[in-house]
């Protein structure tokens, strides 16, 4: 108990000296022993047996006291019950065990003890707890009995040797036990609530209105308290977009989400997911604040391109879910944002976005539908920006017609960071949550009080915010801090990376390299000597081992900061090819970088280009963006031109956030878009380069020629006025890919195109058509798939639809594809299943007239090839449907 004590003393002086030097501007890392840290977060969890009772319909209830350990062989938990109630009631008994104890009997005992009943269900304690177990025990009152009563629960260890010092950690939870729905768990806990505790559930625990500098416990974003009376427990909010965020600790830092997406492979992205699920769970945050999915491909500028998922709603929509879905996995409520056309940084808060509504159903918004459906995801952060006219945190279209009416989303509206304008409208418009603080919400009660907002609303956002605890399982999974595993966690980033860099040029067939021939790698710029590049802004990872921070705050944002991660292409580079002269040239002096390159077999010249949350990259070409020289103190246009001149055999890397288009680069160069590579990054591009992986990822994003091809070739500015102002989306529904389609532009590199060290082919495509199954409607596109190289490598055949003319609509989008691999010379059969009633709509529009998804008669037409460019599709058939 000492120790216990002593443990939890010296971890309360680190969590308290962290947390005061903590901001969002200046984070630092946390070091506690591990043993410290789990007695800490162990002790202050009540062990409670709440009681029936209160009155009418039943509920509240005194506590036990807490009891943190075992060390007899018998154990009594006594709870006092007692009140009235008129209703049925089970509590929920969670049991963490560090050791296996024995339950032999479980018992009842006590005046009315006859009231109750013990029973068994879902997670029903065994007799034997596992280490680190965890089970229930559900006590039902019988609601027949008498207004006045008691009873104890007895919990007997008598296993042959007793176990010392067993830890018993968890609640006993009032509501309905975890056989039943958290929408059901819900509803009873709403009713057990007092005023006060329903409105501390709705609004963030941040006590300053200070955008930096507040400090949060666990070095999260946001937190909400827990409610100790009726064992609710904390939420502890961290970003986590590409990796865990905030001041949380060192992470892992995976690769952009964009480059997850250029995988095209749901297995790679629920590894990502799983990645920043376990390491949340491992600091003991339980909401995640990272699936940022706005579409783009919009505003492919956008600072924040390298969280998101690309500019097509399908590919953003499943891979975003499978991302949520595997989060979520780990008893964390996962987040999907930002809601919605937040889809630039230049005047994030004042930007009114101008959209009918057929284009934002069929685009951003399917997005969210698919993201949300698939992954059954339980909170919505609504966005900064306006959405024709009204706040989006305020918007009745968007948050209750659209997202809580059409798509039944059953979870809760968290507001982004002081992004709440209003208590009365937000509250009756569909916000549930205000974060991080509550400049708004605090006069919640007034205005309920007042009747401007109805009870029934209130007690409908705690509902939606409980139910989300209950589904991820918050109630019924004690946390389990424990230290990350880093190592492993490495490993799956560099994997994650290697399956999403894309090869996009490869002039002479310069790469792979071969390690055992080359004699001299000149390697130039970007800090490749040590690092590679991460992106800035609330995503922002504290890498593993300590980033090489740039001392400079680049401004806008002003706040983020430039952090390479600790991974050395060079030192990887070196370590594949051990016989040749591998020299690192920092690229400032352009003509010792160009001698070096010309007195090398091979040139590798990194390109970096930072992005941040709070700025828009001021174009795509590299050309202009230099002019801002963060990451190199000139142009990095003009140094590629001095090396690619000097050595014919030049390699660039991009690393950047999104689409870039670097001028003077000449098709006989090759060009390997990294992104942000995180923690392993330079093993990954060495990896890649050797051929030890064959680059098989594409482009989930459009790079196009200039800025002058982008639908608005100048960002749309904020007013001096500092009122809304439109970004008009005259686009419509032709995002990204489907607006250089419409208007016969030829971008630098296309949506879904990507190179390998080795050739398929896709031959003998047949379509079947399904559609008339009552059961499920589809159409399938099967066709041999071969890989005609020498090498193993793997193909993403896509299939794309065109739509019937009468509905105006882009002339294709992308309705099915799979990641395929295949050893050289192979040849497999693959079948593509695009289904009628998929979460994405393949093959219907938004129809404004009845409100709904509607499959038009007319003929549809089916494309199948290996990126949207019309020359790399063919015709495989068209259906009809009358
Ligand atoms: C960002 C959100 C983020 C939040 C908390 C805001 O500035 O827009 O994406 O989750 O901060 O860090």
């Amino acid at each position: 108990m000492i120790l216990s004590f002593t443990c939890a003393l010296l971890l309360f002086v680190a969590v308290h000296t962290f947390l005061s030097a903590h901001s969002r501007r200046n984070l630092r890392r946390l070091h506690v022993p591990t043993a410290c840290t789990v007695l800490f977060f162990l002790l202050p969890i009540a062990l409670l047996l709440s009681a029936c009772g209160g009155s009418g319909s039943g509920g509240g209830g005194s506590n036990s006291a807490p009891i943190a350990s075992l060390s007899a062989t018998s154990y009594t938990f006594n709870g006092q019950m007692t009140g009235t109630t008129s209703a049925a009631q089970s509590f929920q008994l969670s049991n963490l065990g560090n050791g296996p104890l024995q339950i032999s009997s479980v018992g009842l005992s006590g005046s009315n003890a006859s009231s109750f009943t013990v029973s068994t269900g879902a997670n029903a304690c065994a007799t034997t707890l596992a280490v680190n177990g965890s089970c229930f025990i559900y006590i039902t009152f019988n609601p027949a009995a008498v207004a006045n009563c008691s009873a104890t629960l007895t919990v007997s260890d008598n296993s042959a040797t007793p176990t010392q010092s067993i830890a018993l950690t968890g609640a006993a939870t009032p509501g309905p036990g975890a056989n039943q729905t958290p929408d059901t768990r819900a509803a009873a806990m709403v009713t057990l609530m007092t005023q006060a505790e329903k409105l501390q559930l709705v609004q963030g625990g941040v006590t300053t209105n200070n955008t930096y500098g507040y400090t949060v416990p666990r070095g999260a974003a946001g937190w909400v308290p827990g409610n100790t009376r009726l064992a609710i427990p904390e939420l502890y909010l961290a970003d986590g977009s590409v990796g865990v965020g905030n001041g949380v600790g060192p992470a892992t830092a995976l690769p952009s989400s964009l480059a997850n997406a250029a995988s095209w492979d749901l297995n790679e992205a629920t590894k990502y997911g799983n990645i920043i699920g376990t390491e949340l769970a491992d600091y003991g945050i339980n909401v995640n604040l990272g699936g940022n999915i706005n579409l783009i491909g919009r505003e492919p500028r956008d600072g924040r391109t390298f969280e998101t998922k690309g500019e097509d709603p399908i590919l953003a929509g499943k891979i975003a879910a499978a991302h949520l879905k595997a989060i979520q996995a780990q008893h964390i409520i996962g987040d999907i944002k930002h809601f919605a056309f937040n889809d630039q940084e230049t005047g994030r808060t004042t930007a009114n976005a101008i959209i009918d509504e057929r284009s934002g159903r069929e685009t951003d918004l399917l997005a969210f539908e698919i993201g949300i459906k698939d992954s059954g995801v339980q909170s919505v952060m609504c966005s900064y920006n306006l959405t024709n006219g009204q706040y989006d945190c305020e918007n009745q279209y968007l948050l209750n017609q659209v997202l809580k009416g059409d798509l039944n989303f059953p979870g809760f509206v968290m507001s982004d960071w002081w992004a709440t304008e209003s208590t009365v409208n937000a509250a009756l418009n569909g916000l549930d949550q205000e974060q991080p603080n509550q400049q708004y919400f605090a006069s919640l009660g007034q205005a309920i009080t007042n009747t401007q907002v109805p009870q029934s609303r209130l007690d409908n956002m705690v509902q939606r915010i409980l139910r989300a605890m209950y589904a991820v399982g918050l109630f019924d999974n004690p946390q389990n801090i424990q230290p990350v595993p880093f190592a492993a966690d490495a490993a799956v980033a560099q994997e994650l990376e290697e399956s999403g860099a894309v090869l996009l040029q490869n002039g002479n067939n310069l790469l792979p390299l071969n390690a055992s021939t080359i004699q001299s790698i000149a390697v130039i710029s970007g800090h490749a000597d040590t690092s590679v590049l991460s992106g800035g802004g609330s995503a922002q990872v504290q890498p593993n081992g300590g980033g090489l921070i740039q001392a400079t705050q680049p401004c806008p944002p002003c706040w983020a900061q430039v952090i390479w991660d600790p991974s050395s292409p060079l030192q990887a580079i070196q370590a594949i090819a051990p016989n040749a002269t591998v020299t690192f040239n920092d690229g400032t002096n352009l003509s010792s970088a160009a001698a070096l390159a010309q007195s090398s077999q091979v040139a590798i010249v990194f390109v970096t280009v930072w992005s941040s949350e709070g700025m828009d990259q001021p174009s795509i070409e590299i050309q202009t963006i230099d002019q801002a020289q963060i990451t190199y103190p000139g142009s990095q246009a003009v140094l590629v031109n001095a090396v690619t001149t000097a050595n014919p055999n030049t390699i660039v890397i991009l690393e950047n956030g999104g689409p870039v288009q670097v001028p003077l680069i000449r098709p006989s160069d090759a060009l390997l878009e990294a992104w942000y590579p995180g923690q392993n990054g330079g093993s990954a591009i060495a990896d890649l380069l050797f051929g030890k992986t064959n680059p098989s990822g594409k482009l989930p994003v459009t790079f196009p020629m200039s800025d002058s091809q982008l639908p608005r070739p100048v960002i749309p500015q904020p007013t001096p006025d500092g009122l809304p102002f439109p970004v008009n989306y005259t686009e419509g529904l032709n995002v990204g890919y489907k607006y250089f389609d419409a208007n016969n532009l030829t971008p630098w590199f296309p949506f879904g195109f990507g190179l390998s060290y080795t050739t398929f082919t896709m031959t003998n495509a047949k379509l079947a058509n399904n559609l008339s199954s009552a059961s499920n409607p589809n159409f399938q596109v099967t066709f041999t798939l071969t890989n005609t190289g020498a090498r193993a490598g793997a193909e993403v055949p896509q299939v794309y639809l065109g739509m019937p003319a009468a509905l105006n609509e882009p002339p294709k989008r992308l309705v099915g594809w799979q990641k395929v691999p295949l050893s050289a010379g192979a040849a497999q059969q693959v079948t593509i299943e695009v289904d009628q009633n998929d979460s994405s709509q393949p093959m219907s529009y938004w129809n404004t007239t009845t409100e709904s998804w509607t499959v038009s008669p007319g003929v549809y037409t089916i494309y199948l090839g290996n990126s949207s460019v019309p020359s790399s599709l063919t015709t495989v058939g068209t259906l009809t449907v009358n």
